[in-house]
């Protein structure tokens, strides 16, 4: 049985390219909606050429995605006037990129009616987006995701993690969607790209134990320099580069200057706590065999909890269910 299925499988993959591999499968939409993966790309692109910083939103929308409730598209439904959705709730800052995944919906809606799902649209534009700089797909997006129907802002907060999170809580939250310690390291490298608000670390600048105190963990030097930028800890519109002087490039840097000491939430700085995990900080300072590593890990987040067959639907618009 098995092996008819694997011999069909390959029979299949001869034929018409496509496999199933768990539940998603290479190039879902290959009869149903052939020019879905390339009007993915095309508007992602043309929007990532006006604006630099939409491969990091995108890249921490589906992060957010894929952890409330599996990639679902969750965190692009909107809260009505009786359910506060995941995208309001307190994790949610600096969730950006929203018009740009609606601008792909309707494109695809004219050309596909009801055919491809807004959290492949997600899944696959995120991939676009980080790919731009390197002129090619840079890791593969296996489709066939669902949408879901239910979104509620208390789940965001319940299974996002929070940047003050230590080394076992983080590798707890990443277990929890069946993540290793391995997928935690090599997906915070993430944070290679975008910024962060001042209010999420600046206790580590001026009162880490509630004494006034720096967050001895954090190099003195770049906290001389963050301090220049949060001034206090009030501050919470500010917002600094994750990867200082290389916050628009997806590369390896994020480890290297975790190294030093360099990480801006402790979140990060945790990543370094534990004697196995900055054993594998230290095999990822080369972008070669980080982007090898992150391409593997990004695919099995993007299968986190996915709906596929006939769970879920295929939403009309992306910030509503449909009724
Ligand atoms: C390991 C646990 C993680 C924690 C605690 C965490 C926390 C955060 C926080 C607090 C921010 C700053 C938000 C803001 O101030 O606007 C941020 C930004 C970001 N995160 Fe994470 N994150 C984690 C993992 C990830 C993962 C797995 C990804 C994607 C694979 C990711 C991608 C990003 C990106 C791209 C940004 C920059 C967003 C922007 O520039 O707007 N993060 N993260
Ligand atoms: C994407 O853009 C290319 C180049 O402009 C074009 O040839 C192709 O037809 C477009 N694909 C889709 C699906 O819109
Ligand atoms: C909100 O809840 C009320 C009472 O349960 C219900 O009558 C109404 O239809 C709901 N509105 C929406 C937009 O779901
Ligand atoms: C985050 O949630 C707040 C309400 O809690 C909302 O006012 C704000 O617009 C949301 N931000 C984003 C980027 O969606
Ligand atoms: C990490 O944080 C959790 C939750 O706050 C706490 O129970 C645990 O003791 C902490 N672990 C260490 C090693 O500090
Ligand atoms: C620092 O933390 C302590 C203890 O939580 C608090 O009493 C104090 O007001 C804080 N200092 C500032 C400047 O916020
Ligand atoms: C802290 O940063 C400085 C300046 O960038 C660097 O020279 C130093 O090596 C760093 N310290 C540690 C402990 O890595
Ligand atoms: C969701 O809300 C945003 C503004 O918060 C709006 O621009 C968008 O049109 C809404 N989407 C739908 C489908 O109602």
């Amino acid at each position: 049985m098995k092996t008819a299925f694997i011999f069909a499988c390959v029979a299949v993959l001869t034929v018409v390219g496509v496999c199933q591999a768990g539940d998603l499968r290479k190039n879902f939409y290959r009869i149903s909606c052939p020019a879905a993966e390339g009007t993915v790309k095309n508007i992602t692109e043309r929007h990532v050429a006006s604006n630099p910083n939409l491969p990091a939103k995108l890249l921490r929308m589906h992060f957010h995605d894929c952890f409330v409730r599996g990639c679902d598209a969750s965190v692009l439904i909107n809260s009505t006037a009786n359910s506060t959705a995941e995208k309001d709730a307190i994790p949610n800052l600096s969730l950006a990129g929203f018009d740009v995944i609606d601008e792909i919906k309707t494109e695809l809606e004219n050309k596909c009616a009801g055919k491809v799902s807004c959290a492949d649209i997600l899944a696959l534009a995120t991939r676009d987006a980080v790919s731009v700089q390197f002129k090619k797909p840079m890791w593969k997006v296996l489709t066939g995701r669902r949408d879901g129907k239910v979104s509620v802002a208390s789940e965001a907060l319940a299974n996002i993690p929070s940047p003050f999170l230590n080394f076992s809580s983080l590798v707890q939250s990443f277990k929890n969607k069946g993540l290793t310690l391995h997928d935690l390291i090599v997906l915070s490298g993430a944070h290679t790209i975008g910024d962060g608000h001042c209010n999420l670390f600046s206790n580590r600048l001026y009162n880490f134990t509630g004494k006034g105190d720096q967050d001895p963990s954090l190099n003195s030097t770049y906290a001389a320099f963050l301090k220049t930028k949060c001034q206090s800890l009030s501050d919470t519109t500010t917002t600094v580069e994750m990867d200082p002087g290389s916050s628009q490039n997806f590369d390896s840097s994020y480890f290297v200057i975790l190294k030093q000491q360099k990480g801006l939430f402790q979140s990060d700085a945790a990543l370094l706590t534990d004697k196995q995990s900055n054993k594998i900080v230290g095999e990822l300072l080369k972008s070669t065999d980080f982007l090898k590593e992150f391409s593997q890990s990004m695919k099995r987040m993007g299968a986190i909890g996915v709906l596929t067959g006939n769970s879920g639907e295929i939403r009309k618009k992306c910030g509503v269910i449909n009724s």
